[in-house]
């Protein structure tokens, strides 16, 4: 109830609003989100990178309905991609992108936008010499997100995808995605999905999360285990294991401000841990899903607006 709740008011330009306009929300915000410009994205890979850790940045924006929005989002990652290449490291950070941050949901060629825009950013990575992932969304953008998915790695073979183990269907998207090269960062999924689609229950998703880890793992591919679950992270070692996978064939993967201690333990142990880190201007909904995925997170948000 508290999550749907959460989840729709990452929606709310009303409730946004009321959350933007408060100062006191900004040291709360500042645990999930880098900062907001390139120099805090860098900054923050630097600090992760002395720790033996890997990176995946999100410049943060979504949904937006303006083909110019979509330009100057690409064009913030050409940006960010060349100062990575700069600052010489791409080979500690890669970045994710939303699809409908450049372009999917414009209501006149949307998913070709999308990819003409997203094959921008590859082609900006392979000059640095970097990867993208699709980031996954709400499920009406599954199947778009695939196919676009297909069509770039004709030519950029190395762009990933991530799934989410709620949705019914995953299990077997992952079998299809198991293969020489693929790079997939397996999820349990972060928006408010209909149970004619995903499971409901936390021991559902649990159960075909392990399922999904499973197809991976003994598939020819590169697992992306995102997730801060002791369970599920115990089990993806165990399975990877069992398929006699080196510590580089796959990796650990966290966002950025949750359970650092467990990043650090990862890393230290010689596991392969990436960390999601956002930057931006528009963290205002990955805040809200933040929000929505632990209680105890709009307790601390909610009681430092009271005592600060
Ligand atoms: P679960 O929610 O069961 O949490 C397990 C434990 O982790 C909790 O008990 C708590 O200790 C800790 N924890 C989890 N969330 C926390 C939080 N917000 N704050 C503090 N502690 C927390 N989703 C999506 O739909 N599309 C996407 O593209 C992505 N991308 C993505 C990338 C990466 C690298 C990660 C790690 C996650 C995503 N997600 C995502 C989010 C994902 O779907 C999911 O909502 C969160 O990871 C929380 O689920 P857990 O697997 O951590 O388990």
């Amino acid at each position: 109830m508290l999550r749907s709740t959460l989840l729709a008011a990452s929606r709310s330009r009303g409730v946004r609003r009321l959350v933007e306009a408060n100062p006191l929300t900004k040291p709360v915000v500042h645990r999930f989100i880098a900062g907001t410009t390139p120099d805090d994205a860098v900054h923050a890979i630097r600090s992760l990178a002395a720790q033996g850790m890997y990176v995946t940045l999100d410049h943060l924006g979504e949904d937006t309905l303006d083909a110019a929005q979509a330009t100057t989002t690409v064009r913030a990652y050409q940006r960010m991609l060349r100062t990575l290449s700069e600052t010489g490291l791409t080979d500690r950070a890669e970045v994710s992108v939303k699809l409908s941050a450049v372009g999917q949901f414009l209501p006149t060629d949307g998913e070709k936008i999308a990819l003409d825009n997203a094959r921008l950013i590859c082609e900006a990575a392979a000059q640095a010499g970097t990867t993208v992932t699709l980031d996954m969304e709400d499920h009406t953008t599954t199947d778009s997100t695939l196919g676009i998915l297909r069509d770039l790695r004709v030519d950029f073979p190395w762009v990933g995808a991530v799934l989410q183990a709620y949705l019914h269907r995953t299990e077997q998207d992952c079998r299809d995605l198991a293969t020489e090269g693929s790079r997939v960062r397996l999820c349990k999924g972060a928006y408010s999905e209909p149970a004619s689609v995903a499971f409901q229950d936390k021991g559902e998703v649990d159960r075909s999360y392990v399922r999904c880890l499973k197809a991976l793992m003994n598939g020819s591919g590169h697992p992306m285990v995102a997730t801060h679950d002791p369970r599920m992270i115990a089990i993806a070692t165990d399975l990877a294991a069992r398929a006699g996978r080196s510590p580089d064939s796959f990796e650990y993967q966290m966002l950025y401000g949750i359970r650092p201690e467990e990043q650090k333990r990862i890393a230290a142990e010689g596991g392969r841990l990436r960390v999601y880190v956002a930057y931006g201007d528009e963290w205002y909904g990955y805040f809200m899903r933040r929000l929505a995925e632990r209680p105890a997170n709009l307790a601390f948000f909610l009681r430092s607006l009271i005592t600060q």
